[in-house]
């Protein structure tokens, strides 16, 4: 893919500072001392891209890596799913954006947060797709490219449609063809809108949003103008709502193997497995209490493991006294108040548990005692939570390794 221009030079009204990456440097395999660590399964990656290709019925697929690819590490996965032939890919910023050219990533790029600060020139410097939904950006982006002196750029507007969140509503739409019309360097390559209401069990709401996005479409048409991309499809609504489906869809969760709603997409593998080991083992006598506050006491002679994994690492603290893990294949239940490093638990029911054994804290486990999983969704509940949430706040302190089982 051509790049059209350097970016913004100093002289530029526009210039600023490189925009970077602002999330901290994540732990690497290479410094994990600690046994805590996350597995991303290349294969199962992979694997829901077909799942997703095959629901789409022709729609291309724009995957949605933003947030570091929902806590998976967004070079690693952006590479496997271009390798594995995904369309295009959208992120929310600008520098995810820029951390996937640099990473070599070379289809499409939609940037969705419509926040561009001054950074213009990067859009035509990395060839990325910017979504924009007000007068002023696109003003501010055509002065961008005339002072590049670059080609026409495409961008895709957002229209709302009942989200309430970002977007044009359809009473601004005329004042931005209007702006469209008066500047010949920008180009109307897509419109697109998303979904409030996608998993709820009844979809008029995706109805009504998908009847709205027609006339929008409509009234673009009307003005002259010729969109080719029109997308509004989240995982749930890829899945569920054939109607909802246009040129591109833009799947996030489902990519990485959560099901966005019950009975849909059963087939997808979960992606991410975040494990531990057991460092240390103690037995109590009936009626000790143990961790912060003395939350739980022993009701019988107890064995408790320590692992290290804390809330600081994304092991929610609602988990305490409720939550469970897998250890030799079977649950065993959290015990004390989640600490920031540590948490114990009660593998008193768990015969032969030593030091070093695997502590699956989201995932499935097989061992000598059975075989169970620990979803996203489940954590999700014990949370109030949603697995998106369980997904990217898993944090940096846990190195992730990449699988090719
Ligand atoms: C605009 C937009 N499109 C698509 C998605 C993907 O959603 P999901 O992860 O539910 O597939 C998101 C994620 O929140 C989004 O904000």
């Amino acid at each position: 893919m051509a790049v059209k221009t350097q970016p913004a030079q100093p002289g530029s009204p526009l210039a600023t500072p490189l925009p970077r990456v602002l999330r901290p440097r994540r732990a690497t395999p290479a410094d994990a001392v600690r046994p805590t660590r996350a597995e991303v399964n290349l294969a199962a990656l992979r694997h829901n891209l077909r799942v997703v290709q095959r629901a789409a019925q022709g729609a291309r697929v724009w995957g949605v890596l933003k947030a570091d690819a929902y806590g998976h590490g967004a070079p690693a996965v952006a590479r496997t799913l271009e390798r594995a032939g995904i369309d295009g890919m959208c992120v929310a910023l600008l520098e995810e954006a820029i951390e996937l050219r640099d990473a070599g990533i070379r289809v499409p790029l939609l940037v969705m947060g419509g926040y561009y600060g001054q950074a213009w020139g990067e859009i035509l410097a990395r060839d990325l797709v910017p979504v924009v939904y007000d007068v002023g950006q696109i003003e501010a982006l055509a002065r961008e490219v005339r002072f590049a002196s670059s080609e026409p750029v495409g961008l895709h507007l957002k229209i709302d449609t009942g989200m309430g969140r970002l977007g044009c509503t359809p009473a601004e739409l005329p004042a931005l063809l209007a702006a469209l019309g008066r500047h010949p360097e920008v180009r109307l390559d897509g419109l697109m809108t998303h979904l409030a209401c996608a998993d709820a069990t009844d979809l008029g709401a995706v109805d009504e949003q998908l009847a709205r996005f027609t006339e929008a479409t409509r009234v673009v048409r009307e003005a002259g103008f010729d969109p080719k991309v029109l997308h509004a499809a989240n995982s749930a609504a890829l899945l569920r709502s054939p109607g909802s489906r246009l040129d591109v869809v833009r799947p996030g969760i489902a990519l990485f193997g959560v099901a966005p709603c019950e009975g849909a997409g059963i087939e997808l593998r979960p992606v991410m497995k975040v494990r531990s080991e057991v460092v240390a083992l103690r037995d109590l006598v009936a009626g000790e209490s143990l961790g912060y506050g003395w939350t739980w006491r022993a009701e019988r002679p107890s064995r408790i493991a320590t692992v290290p994994m804390g809330y600081a690492d994304g092991l929610h603290r609602d988990l305490s006294n409720r939550g469970d893990v897998l250890v030799r294949g079977r649950r065993a239940r959290i015990v004390g108040a989640v600490s920031m490093d540590l948490t114990m638990i009660d593998v008193t029911d768990h015969e032969g548990v030593s030091v070093r054994d695997e502590v699956v804290v989201l995932g499935q486990q097989e061992g000598p005692l059975g075989r169970d999983a620990i979803t996203a969704l489940e954590i999700a509940g014990l949370t109030s939570s949603i697995p998106w949430e369980v997904l990217t706040h898993v944090s940096r302190r846990v190195p992730r390794f990449y699988r090719e089982p």
